[in-house]
């Protein structure tokens, strides 16, 4: 039996398990019904299970010999949306929904560990399945990872999905190198001295040096930049101190956003900025506080890793339904933090069907619609991508 014929048994059970979960979706770090579901599940397959935190949960399936482990992971976590599809499945939990997928993720995962567990011969090490709380609020991957999700036994490599309202149901889209981006925040406090607008020569005003770091901020992306690297940096909030006409301000503060791939192209830019603003408001007699928050880093899929989930996916689906992306995004997603630490990669699962409008609206909509033959696809491109990972482990060792 093919890998995609094994999947296909397991179809009816993942779509009733997505449809509940659906059905009761939870915030972020929340998960709580999502988490006694998966561990349910999986220990019924003989699956060690070990929980990270309130609402991680993370399986292991030991394979037939000692080897590398492979992670795969899948988040749980749901939006603050009123859902509005009208599905039979839809939301009972009012303002929250499974927009962005997360229960297709889950369901998928969950299958694709049975596939797996019935594969067990198949496995020449073990497989870490990675159910992640918390992904929508950034902090959820990071948490595992301190959590020791990576660790007891060391992850080797780790890969995941995500539902795409831009393809057809039944095709997966790669990427190598950089596919989402880094998504950090910064605020900006300049302090001047206030005082009678008529009398601007007896204040340092703070507008006017706000300005100025406004201008200079945008030549950082234009002149320090490779002009072939992807960077932006947004500035989304300004406000000043005074609420008078006729009143110089005591100080004003901006803040924004700033996104990039590369990761020194990113420090560079924080550092840069600092240098600006301070310098800039010390030499109009102001001081400025500049603080940078770091966000989700960037995804950076491993070249070796990639080649392995097209190996499989062709396999899995035929040529045909498997294609790279021309383009990385500049949105954000927290399954970079993994591969900080191991190589990994991520790929794109095609949700869209022709008979059904509201599969292309866009993820985080009140009624996106997600084609179930995805999950699938899902599951047949993830098991098939952890076989062929031990195969070509095996080739290595010889
Ligand atoms: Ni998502």
């Amino acid at each position: 039996m093919s890998i995609y014929e094994a999947a296909e048994k397991w179809k009816d059970e993942a779509i009733r398990l997505r449809r509940h979960i659906h059905r009761h979706p939870e915030l972020g770090n929340q998960e709580f019904a999502t988490a006694a579901l998966v561990t349910e599940f999986l220990t019924s397959l003989d699956i060690e299970v070990r929980h990270i935190g309130a609402t991680g949960v993370v399986g292991l399936l030991r394979g037939s010999e000692e080897g590398p482990v492979f992670g795969i992971r899948a988040d749980m976590d749901a939006l603050p949306i009123e859902e509005q599809t009208g599905l039979p499945f839809a939301s009972v939990n009012p303002g929250i929904m499974h927009a962005c997928g997360h229960d297709v993720h889950t369901a998928i995962l969950l299958a694709t560990a049975a596939v797996l567990s019935e594969h067990r011969t198949q496995i020449k090490g073990a497989v870490k399945f990675v159910f992640q709380p918390a992904e929508e609020v950034a902090g959820g991957a990071s948490d595992l990872i301190e959590g020791g999700v990576l660790e007891d036994p060391p992850v080797d490599a780790i890969i995941a999905l995500h539902v795409w309202p831009d393809a057809p149901s039944g095709t997966v889209a790669l990427k190598k190198g950089a596919m989402l981006a880094a998504a950090d925040a910064f605020e900006i406090r300049i302090a001047g001295k206030g005082g009678h607008a008529a009398y601007p020569h007896r204040t340092v005003d703070p507008v006017i040096i706000a300005a100025q770091v406004i201008t200079a901020l945008q030549t950082i992306v234009s002149r320090h930049v490779s002009p072939l690297e992807p960077a932006v940096i947004s500035i989304t909030k300004l406000s000043s101190s005074s609420q008078a006409f006729n009143v110089i301000a005591n100080e004003v503060r901006l803040g924004g956003t700033v996104r990039t791939h590369h990761p020194d192209v990113r420090s560079a830019i924080q550092k840069q900025m600092e240098k600006l603003t301070v310098s800039i408001a010390e030499s109009f007699g102001g001081k400025a506080e500049f603080t940078y928050t770091k966000g989700v880093s960037t995804v950076i899929n491993d070249d070796n890793i990639v080649d392995i989930i097209e190996e499989a996916a062709i396999t899995a689906l035929g040529r045909e339904k498997v294609f790279y992306l021309k383009e990385a995004s500049m949105g954000g997603e927290d399954f970079g933090a993994y591969l900080e630490h191991i190589p990994g990669a991520m790929f794109r699962l095609g949700s869209v069907a022709e008979e059904e409008p509201r599969s292309v609206l866009p993820l985080h909509h009140d009624s996106i619609i997600f084609d179930e033959h995805a999950i699938l696809t899902g599951i047949a491109v993830l098991a098939q991508t952890a076989l062929h990972f031990f195969h070509k482990e095996q080739d290595k060792r010889g």
